[in-house]
């Protein structure tokens, strides 16, 4: 069996997605046996290359192709790509969160294997209804900013947690509602598996925030580091992070344990 941190790696750098899919499945589901061989000294290993860009191309966030023309397939497919892409990401994050950072409770490393696999599924749900449109995954381009907000925050866990899972899914909360609206647009096939995926994805959510939120306030704990640096942590490692919301969640954030002050910056 190989170690727990370098199979970590193997499945993150996967760019064949039913193998890293399949890998996942695995881990988690014998996680506590494939755990047992994990040896907290194995090198952390340079994350140079994100595996979606081998069938990717990686274009700026201002020039990714408009994603608000709904009424032609292509313009639907545009919509999709961009979510597929997102709940993508999510799963390389998810395994880079586990992989990266050591000598952590057990339950951590639990925590985002769950969660990898999980974004796997929303994944697969969304390729799905890409496909059914007649489009395949790297189709479209698509920006890297979850990626590099992961490798500003590879060296403090407090900055981790407080800017991919505590602010980047987080948003993906206020987010759904909006998203959701869309589906009246769509036909009535896509937009019965649109919402069903989004019910599944808004549940799993409130979820991976809440392991974020969790683990931030264990690592600011952990490491003497005050909670209240949490908008400058994100703000390190989101360039231009915005906090002002339109329509704020606050319910799905308070689920997921956001604090009243915490809340009170979005505001
Ligand atoms: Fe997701
Ligand atoms: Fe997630």
């Amino acid at each position: 069996m190989s170690e727990f941190f370098s199979l970590l790696e193997e499945i993150r750098n996967e760019s064949i997605w039913k193998k890293k899919g399949e890998g996942l499945a695995i881990l988690q589901r014998g996680f506590s046996n494939i755990y047992s061989t994990a040896k907290h000294s194995v090198p952390v290993g340079n994350w140079d290359t994100v595996s979606y860009s081998h069938f990717t191309t990686e274009v700026p966030g201002a020039k990714v192709p408009d994603r608000n023309n709904l009424d032609t397939t292509h313009g639907q497919a545009v919509f999709f790509h961009a979510i597929v892409h997102i709940e993508y990401t999510a799963i390389d994050l998810a395994l880079d969160h586990a992989y990266r950072f050591r000598n952590l409770p057990e339950e951590y490393y639990r925590d985002w294997i769950q969660v990898a696999h999980e974004e796997t599924l929303h994944f697969e749900l969304l390729l799905k209804i890409l496909h059914s449109l007649g489009y395949e995954y790297g189709d479209f381009p698509v920006h890297s900013g979850l990626y590099q907000a992961a490798k500003r925050s590879s060296e403090d866990l407090c900055m981790r947690m407080a800017a991919l899972p505590g602010y980047m899914e987080a948003n993906g909360l206020d987010a759904h509602a909006f998203l959701s609206s869309k589906a009246a647009r769509f036909p009535w096939q896509l937009q019965k598996a649109f919402l069903e995926a989004m019910e599944i994805i808004a549940r799993d959510e409130i979820q991976h925030v809440a392991y974020g939120l969790r683990w931030f306030r264990y690592a600011c704990h952990q490491f003497g580091r005050s909670e209240l640096e949490y908008k400058q942590l994100v703000e390190r490692a989101v360039p231009g992070a915005k906090f002002h919301r339109k329509h704020l969640n606050r319910e799905a954030r308070r689920k997921a344990g956001f604090s009243e002050s915490e809340l009170a910056l979005f505001a």
